[in-house]
């Protein structure tokens, strides 16, 4: 398996090293040989040759089996450029539509909700991640004076809305998860979201054995908080996805624990950790390294390598029950530390 590696910017650095060293882990213990190229892309790169990414860049990464990305982001690149173009432009380039962000409380104790187990908080959220709010389509005219004006667009296609909503269907259809809520804004953005609304109701003829509803993205989020147990899966566009599963994370323990994959089934598919580069946290050894773990284990599940996905969950539960993890979520270990832990627990499992 040939698989790029990002680390970027910020703690994607420390939390890639310790990805890196449970996948290395599976490899030993599973027999599988991974291939690991690492690519520099990061605000340093581009500090330094005034590159984000080789023309050529993206064409690359199509030719690997998968792609692992820490996070990108910066403050001496303060208008994200070089994130744009590795980050989105992966997303975009590739066209990776569904990203994919299971919500899972491991451990009652990580869970802000009074009151809440881990059977309550288990979802999974699919956010568009093509289109929307996110292409970069508008302008801003006589920028930095007082009659500035900004345009910033929201697209939404028919085939781009269509492929994300029938992937939810599917998937709740599959997987067992028998309840889809679609969220949207309809009620104030009536053009754009009517679109959102006709598809749902399409697909949601064709699957009747699916209970499909709708809900209005600002209720979604009070009701994620009021009772999340009633979500199976959600299915938004790319900003209120993006929204919704930092809430989501904040659920199940927070950003440190959140895991992600930008798919497109049956193509080169990108992994990486919810949370962002958290520049005050970053080479202090600190950062939660079990999102970007857990990618690796939706990585792998991605790749068809089931048991050695299993083993890295089941590995990063153990952690997360013995307590063995970083401040966050309430461990006293490092990102290195708590790397080399679900490292062994893996090692330990299969001997
Ligand atoms: P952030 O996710 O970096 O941090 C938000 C909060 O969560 C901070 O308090 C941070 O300390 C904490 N946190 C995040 N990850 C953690 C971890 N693994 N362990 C422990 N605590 C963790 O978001 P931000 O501060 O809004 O953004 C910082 C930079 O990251 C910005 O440049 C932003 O654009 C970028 N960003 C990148 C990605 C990505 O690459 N996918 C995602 C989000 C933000
Ligand atoms: C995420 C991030 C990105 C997004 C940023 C860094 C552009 O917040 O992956 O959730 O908004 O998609
Ligand atoms: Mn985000």
């Amino acid at each position: 398996m040939r698989i790029a590696v990002i680390p970027g910017d910020g703690i994607g650095v420390d939390v890639t090293a310790e990805a890196l060293n449970v996948l290395r882990s599976v490899g030993e213990v599973f027999g599988r040989r991974f291939d690991l190229h690492t690519l520099p892309w990061s605000a340093d790169y581009y500090l330094q040759t005034g590159v984000t990414m080789p023309p050529d860049g993206y064409a690359r990464l199509r030719e690997f089996d998968a792609i692992f990305i820490g996070a990108l982001g910066d403050p001496r690149v303060p208008d994200n450029r070089h994130a744009r173009d590795i980050l989105l432009g992966t997303r975009f380039e590739l066209d990776l539509y569904v990203n994919y962000r299971p919500i899972r409380l491991l451990d009652e104790r990580l869970c802000p909700l009074k009151g809440r187990g881990t059977s309550d908080v288990n979802f999974v959220v699919f956010r568009e991640n093509t289109e929307g709010l996110y292409v970069g389509v508008g302008g801003r005219f006589k920028a930095g004076t007082e009659d500035e004006i900004t345009v910033q667009e929201e697209l939404n296609t028919y085939k781009g809305v269509h492929r994300i909503v029938r992937h939810a269907f599917e998937h709740a259809r599959t997987a067992g998860r028998r309840r889809l809520c679609m969220a949207d804004k309809s009620n104030a953005m009536p053009d754009g979201h009517a679109l959102w609304q006709r598809v749902f109701r399409e697909l949601a003829l064709r699957y009747p054995e699916v209970d499909a509803r709708h809900l209005y993205i600002d209720a979604l989020a009070l009701l994620m908080v009021q009772d999340p147990s009633q979500f199976d899966v959600i299915v938004t566009n790319n900003l209120f996805g993006d929204i919704i599963t930092d809430l989501g994370a904040a659920l199940q323990g927070g950003l440190g624990l959140a895991a992600s994959g930008n798919l497109n089934p049956g193509r080169t598919s990108m992994f990486e950790p919810v949370h962002g580069s958290a520049p005050p946290l970053a080479g202090k050894n600190v950062a939660n390294p079990m999102g970007a773990i857990l990618s690796v284990a939706l990585m792998l599940e991605h790749l068809g390598l089931r048991e050695e996905a299993a083993a890295v969950e089941s590995a990063v539960q153990h952690a997360v029950a013995a307590r063995q993890g970083t401040s966050d979520i309430g461990g006293s270990l490092g990102t290195r530390e708590t790397g080399d832990c679900i490292a062994n627990v893996i090692r330990g499992a299969k001997a």
